[in-house]
């Protein structure tokens, strides 16, 4: 099985880990899951983690050819459309985004937002192949955080977006509008189901209570035996009770709303007002006065 050349950086405000990916023998190479950074008191973005990405590129001779987004993320903006801008790469994304579009369209009124996924460039089918060089990257729909969770396998390295985190950290929520804790369990137990030494990547990570350091890269053996919500032998009704009663107790993540707006759209803002300004939205929910 073949490994690819694997770099992470990790963006501590969001707590999101983004990867340059390439084939070694003919240098072309993917970004999964960059971050823009966004400041939301300010609006002001800024395109540090980006440019971090693109110097490493740079500097170690890599091609950036696609962008491969995991799902459409709450927690941070996609940095994805300064890639395209500054490398010409496509993005793609699982085809299930048009679910996700679907339900967050009236949410936030975006009439002139398109529900056919046609703001990415490629939509990915489960089981769908591509080529990364002379690497191939599989597609692996796993829905459960949101309905379009995807995770990439390429080579003996999987990148599995918000689905498992540290073993000592557990799984990611299932509680946003399209997830689901049944769903994300018999995911999760998909993915379980390949080979142990397989290499997995994670999406997030929070550092678990008692660790000092920030972690991204397990295996199936590990999450098998160690998760503390997944390990062998826990049943669905078992982690759904579980995961629901967790996701109760969970805050609205800071940047949800901005990112939601901007990542359904492929990292698009909306488009500028007559004064050449964008803005985003924000839906207000009053409680009435007591009587
Ligand atoms: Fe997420």
């Amino acid at each position: 099985m073949s490994s690819p050349f694997i770099e992470a950086f990790f963006d501590e405000p969001t707590n999101t880990v983004s990867y340059l990916v390439g084939d070694p023998a003919t240098r072309a190479a993917a970004v999964i899951d960059p971050v823009l950074d966004f400041d939301p008191a300010s609006g002001e973005t800024d395109a540090r983690s980006v440019d971090t990405i693109l110097d490493a590129a740079r500097n170690a001779g890599w091609r950036i050819e696609m962008i491969l987004e995991t799902h459409a993320h709450a927690d941070h903006l996609s940095g994805a459309p300064l890639i395209k801008l500054a490398t010409g790469a496509w993005i793609g994304i699982g085809s299930h985004i048009r679910d996700v579009q679907r339900i967050f369209r009236p949410v936030f009124a975006m009439d002139t937002l398109a529900t056919d996924g046609s703001d990415f460039d490629r939509l990915f089918d489960d089981g769908e192949r591509f080529a990364l060089g002379t690497l191939e990257v599989e597609v692996m729909h796993l829905p459960g955080h949101t309905p379009a969770d995807v995770a990439y396998r390429i080579g003996d390295a999987v990148f599995v977006g918000d689905t498992l985190f540290m073993p000592d950290y557990g799984t990611a929520r299932a509680d946003f509008p399209g997830g689901d804790a049944r769903t994300l369990y018999r995911s999760i137990r998909k993915l379980l189901t390949l080979p142990d030494d397989t290499r997995l990547f994670l999406c997030h990570d929070y550092k678990a209570p008692g660790r000092d350091k920030y972690r991204w890269e397990t295996t199936v053996g590990d999450q098998r035996r160690h998760n503390v919500h997944m390990r062998d032998g826990i049943r669905e009704d078992e982690f759904v009770a579980m995961r629901e009663a967790r996701d109760a107790t969970l805050a609205v993540p800071r940047l949800l709303l901005p990112s939601i707006q901007v990542n359904i759209r492929a990292g698009r803002f909306p488009e500028a007002e007559a004064n050449g300004v964008s803005y985003l939205k924000i839906p207000v929910r009053s409680k009435p006065a007591r009587p």
